[in-house]
């Protein structure tokens, strides 16, 4: 197996940063790292058919510094050649690695046959699998984004700019860059051990699995017995098996390899607001309270050049971290309506959160 890449060079278990859409951009993980150290974290998804149909906005989901490394990027859909083209850009990108989203439950995903809904065509699912890895080995065999022709040219153009700006370590053409996989124990039932059978056909390096199946949504509660039964039918291969669902702290995350004997945790909600979850870490609201302004600010930073910026994306994390705070509701309809790091830092003040 090829490509193992950092997966094999980290200290186990691995308690990482579970992808999430919406949440887990650049500032979100800038966040996360700083005051967590999860050993690993996830962009959220991409699209490869948006990306190779020219949508400038999907690179803002590529974006990412040197501090959040290893960094993984996360995409997905459905069309084998998409997902080729879209691995070459992510090795010129300099990820670290590339992880296919095969566990989205959401309706404008599954219904297109993307995410979750790949359970139920095992034979499309291992295609982009293949693919993805072959547009890796395109990278590693010296192709760049100018012998893809799906990608367009401003695109192109934004990702060389890019890359020359990466260490030279992450511009060579000749490190691994392993590809992973997060799913769902199964669409609408329960499938996991043949399921994952499917997967390690194509030998991935790491499968992620979130205890629930699409029908499921985020009800109910991760079954991780069914975790531990991939875990069992993934012994013997290369390939690693995290388990995902219900971690509320480090420490749970590590009870939760004793039992199942997962390689690691990616842990999702729990860091909403709570970074620290990571290390078990306990903080005042002050220091919660400072974080939000510091967070805030360097979401301002990195996206206040763009047209149509917006603020609005930022309001939910404010919520977050704030949530310890015994009748926070005053401050809470002060947050919601902040336009500015300015304006969190003068409404946390006045309720004498920061100094
Ligand atoms: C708001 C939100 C967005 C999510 N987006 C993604 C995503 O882009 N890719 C993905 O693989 N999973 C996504 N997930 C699923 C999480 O990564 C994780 O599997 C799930 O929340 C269960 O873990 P948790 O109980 O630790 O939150 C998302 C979950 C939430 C709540």
């Amino acid at each position: 197996m090829k490509n193992l890449g950092f997966w094999h060079e980290l200290k186990k278990p691995i308690v990482g940063l579970s992808p999430m859409d919406g949440v887990t951009d650049y500032p979100y993980r800038h966040i996360q790292k700083k005051y967590g150290h999860p050993d690993v974290v996830y962009t959220e998804f991409a699209t490869v058919e948006g990306f190779c149909r020219g949508v400038e906005k999907v690179l803002d989901d590529f974006l990412y510094d040197e501090a959040q490394r290893p960094i993984v990027a996360q995409i997905y859909g459905t069309t084998p050649k998409f997902f080729r083209e879209t691995a070459t850009a992510l090795c010129q990108l300099g990820f670290d690695g590339i992880d296919i989203n095969m566990g989205c439950p959401a309706k404008s995903v599954a219904h297109s046959g993307a995410g979750a809904a790949l359970i139920l065509t095992p034979k499309l699912a291992q295609q982009i699998l293949k693919a993805t890895k072959a547009g890796v080995g395109d990278w590693q065999n010296g192709k760049t984004v100018r012998d893809c022709s799906h990608i367009t040219q401003k695109l192109t153009q934004e990702i060389e700019r890019r890359h020359q700006q990466l260490p030279k370590k992450y511009q060579q053409h000749d490190r691994p860059i392993p590809v992973t996989v997060k799913t769902r124990v199964g669409f609408d039932i329960k499938v996991i051990q043949n399921w994952i059978k499917t997967l390690l056909e194509i030998e991935p390096v790491a499968i992620a699995i979130h205890g629930r199946t699409l029908k499921q949504g985020y009800g109910g509660t991760a079954d991780w017995e069914e975790i531990g039964k991939a875990v069992q039918t993934a012994k013997g291969s290369n390939t690693m098996i995290f388990g995902n669902g219900d971690v509320h702290s480090r420490q749970q995350a590590l009870e939760k390899v004793k039992q199942y004997s997962v390689d690691g945790v990616l842990i999702g909600r729990s860091t909403f607001g709570n970074p620290w979850v990571f290390q078990d870490q306990e903080v005042d609201i002050h220091t919660s309270a400072g974080v939000a302004v510091e967070h805030s600010q360097f979401f301002e930073d990195i996206f206040k050049h763009r047209e149509n910026y917006r603020f609005l994306p930022m309001r939910k994390h404010l919520g977050w971290y704030i949530k310890g705070i015994p009748n926070a509701t005053d401050i809470r309809v002060q947050l919601v309506q902040a336009d500015s790091a300015q304006q969190v830092h003068d409404i946390l003040k006045s309720h004498q959160l920061i100094s």
